[in-house]
């Protein structure tokens, strides 16, 4: 196992828990909570098995444009390309969000059973999705917060409407509260959190 890889994961949780705290919002405060809860000692460091997907072809463009918004954060995620778990929803299908979903689809995990620390019920990682994409409604009991790096995006919930949110802003998704997201002309690259209640994967609402 490397340091380096380890030191890199450490300031890639840090960088995200600076931007956020720099955000602020009840709902942020729980996210930072839960992360001090945390253990990220060497000892409980893994090396996680890197697998890229289609979607991480938006991975250099997505990162020079989090450059813009958070440098320090962009950096902090570049330094771990190639070492990242890039996954999918084993239910998702193009079948059932579009033709080519899944080609601009992935996400990995930093804290997470599938990360570089397993976590105590709560999950830190990235989400990728390619240009003009519709991430049909879905849900799940862990309450979630989203922030998005790049963008402008499109964010639903409930029986709301979509709603434009630019770089930089966070979303909170309550537990089961249906909610979808759809992207324009431009990747997205977003930091997600699972604060509790990780164990449920999301569930498509018209799968
Ligand atoms: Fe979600």
């Amino acid at each position: 196992m490397s340091d380096d890889l380890y030191n890199d994961a450490r300031w890639l949780v840090g960088a995200i828990a600076r931007g956020l705290h720099a955000r602020g919002g009840v709902h942020v405060e729980e996210v930072l909570q839960r992360l001090a809860e945390q253990d990220m000692t060497r000892g409980d460091f893994v090396e996680p098995r890197s697998q890229n997907l289609p979607v991480t072809h938006y991975f250099a463009p997505s990162i020079a444009e989090t450059m813009m918004l958070e440098s320090e954060l962009a950096a902090a995620i570049a330094s771990l390309d190639g070492h990242l778990k890039w996954l999918q929803s084993k239910s998702y299908t193009d079948e059932i969000l579009g033709a080519g979903f899944m080609e601009n689809y992935g996400w990995c995990e930093i804290i997470g059973p599938q990360g570089f620390f397993n976590g105590d019920d709560f999950i830190l990682g990235l989400l990728m999705l390619g240009p003009h994409r519709h991430y049909k409604d879905h849900y799940h009991p862990a309450p979630e917060l989203y922030w998005p790096l790049t963008g402008p995006t499109k964010w639903k919930q409930g029986s709301s409407g979509f709603e434009m949110k630019q770089a930089g802003e966070v979303i909170y998704h309550a537990p089961n509260v249906h909610h979808a997201t759809k992207t324009a002309n431009r990747p997205l690259l977003t930091v997600w959190c699972w604060t509790r209640d990780t164990h449920t994967p999301a569930k498509l609402v018209d799968a």
